[in-house]
């Protein structure tokens, strides 16, 4: 069956087309390091799926019902009222993004010394663990370390770890599980992890939580993967993921479709309490959480739409058809495909290359060359040990590419101009030059260091 998008374009915006002589002059102006690259040097952009998707119709039209009032806004009364039949949790705070409701729970919840247990950190979520003086442990289980495993939930938390911790001698302030898990490879997480884990979390008197980004795109796999869930629709799913937890963290940049938002949500009211006052004291306060009432409509809109069944089936089709057209052009990917990303394996393809000349950044910035195409590496660069000179002392597990896809954004045709540039490289891939780092900063290495072929 063709891939049916169930939704026509009725806004376009031009996309500039570059010569790879303007490429060429851009990267090396830009350090080589995609995320110095300006919007109008980029023809297709999947550096990342959060806040670039395509609002709707009535989206917009509900923005422009956005109610502006200081405390108690309509608009926060329908975000409140929306959230809660999806979450069922009492109590739901508007954040400006993800990493505000972390920074915000991880305050009311860690002491210095503790432990954050997770399937995976995301990057963020780890940064404000550390920066609070916790330790974020993640346990990912043994399936997701095979890239070419088929695994249908590849995302799980390791159980037996996760007692192990649960058990041992230290202190651990809270379990959070990522669906879908993004730092690793985008796989889902199956309702009988999520429900294992929190009866684990629960006999040892620890909250359990969510980082619920990709909420939806979780529980479409779930419908579609694990036993006993074919015939449950996406918003049910997801009704009885919340239901397992004792609350959420969420970028609402990814699956509301909106550009700015986030949520926290709690059950425990003297959680709730402690969140609010440090939500009114840097966020905004508890009707807007530093939301205008605009986006707050957007979010509750988006938050009805992206349980659609024809919504995900597509987007979940598209993502696998753009895996599939690489696979044929000789380059791998991480498997089972996902639904917000193709994660490509670099490492295999560019053999020529040893870790310490970045192959995963070798074929992000190959892809950018050859077609404008901006996309993220996960390996080395961003993950790997180095020594002050910036050479590799460590290699990442992984050299992986991440091809983020924005929601509702890219059509078939661009997906396949992806999946023909990439088999372009793929032809003769002893041609890309790897990379050897010029600046390397201490902190947040992958947003500004610069690089030049080696
Ligand atoms: N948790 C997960 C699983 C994420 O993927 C992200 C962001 C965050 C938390 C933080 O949310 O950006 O709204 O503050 N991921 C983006 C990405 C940036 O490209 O994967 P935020």
């Amino acid at each position: 069956m063709p891939i049916m998008e169930p939704y026509r374009i009725k806004v376009v915006e031009p996309i500039p087309i570059t010569t790879r002589a303007h490429r060429e002059r851009a990267l090396a102006a830009a350090g080589y390091n995609p995320f110095n690259l300006a919007a109008e040097d980029v023809t297709i952009d999947l550096l990342s799926d959060s806040g670039t998707g395509a609002l709707s119709a009535e989206q917009q039209s509900a923005g422009l019902r956005g109610d502006e009032t200081y405390a108690g806004a309509r608009s926060y009364y329908r975000f409140r009222d929306v959230v809660s039949e999806l979450t069922g949790y009492p109590h739901a705070f508007p954040v400006h993004q993800g990493r505000a409701a972390e920074r915000i729970l991880f305050t009311a919840l860690l002491k210095p010394g503790q432990l954050s247990v997770s399937n995976t950190h995301f990057d963020t979520t780890r940064a404000n663990v550390e920066i609070l003086g916790g330790k974020a442990v993640d346990l990912p289980c043994r399936a997701a370390k095979d890239l070419d495993d088929d695994a249908p939930f590849k995302g799980d938390i390791d159980l037996d770890a996760l007692e192990a911790v649960l058990s041992g001698p230290e202190d651990v302030a809270l379990v959070l599980i990522t669906i879908t898990n993004n730092g690793g490879g985008g796989q889902p997480v199956s309702m009988a992890n999520i429900k294992a884990a929190g009866e684990l979390a629960r006999r040892h008197g620890v909250p359990f939580f969510l980082d619920a980004a990709r909420f939806a795109e979780n529980a479409w796999l779930v419908t579609q993967r694990e036993p006993g869930y074919a015939g449950r629709t996406p918003r049910e799913v997801a009704r009885e993921a919340f239901d397992l937890a004792d609350g959420c963290v969420a970028s609402l940049k990814k699956d509301a479709i909106v550009h700015m938002g986030g949520l926290l949500a709690v059950r425990d009211p003297a959680l709730a309490e402690k969140c609010e006052l440090l939500l009114i004291a840097t966020e905004g306060f508890r009707t807007y959480g530093g939301l205008a009432g605009r986006d707050l409509e957007m979010l509750a809109q988006g938050l009805l739409e992206v349980t659609e069944p024809a919504y995900l089936r597509a987007r979940a089709e598209s993502t696998a058809y753009l895996a599939d057209l690489a696979a044929q052009a000789g380059v791998d990917s991480v498997r089972p495909t996902g639904v917000h990303a193709v994660y490509l394996n670099a490492g295999r393809l560019l053999t020529h290359l040893p870790p310490g000349r970045f192959p995963g950044f070798a074929l992000a910035t190959e892809l950018y060359l050859a077609g404008g195409i901006r996309c993220a590496e996960l390996g080395s660069l961003y993950l790997g040990e180095l020594d002050e000179a910036g050479e590799l002392l460590k290699p990442a597990p992984y050299e992986l590419v991440r091809l983020a896809i924005p929601r509702r954004v890219y059509t078939q045709s661009h997906l396949e101009y992806v999946a023909e540039t990439l088999a372009g490289i793929a032809k003769d891939p002893g041609r890309v030059p790897g990379y050897r780092l010029t600046h390397a900063p201490k902190l947040l290495r992958h947003f500004n260091c610069r690089l030049e072929p080696a």
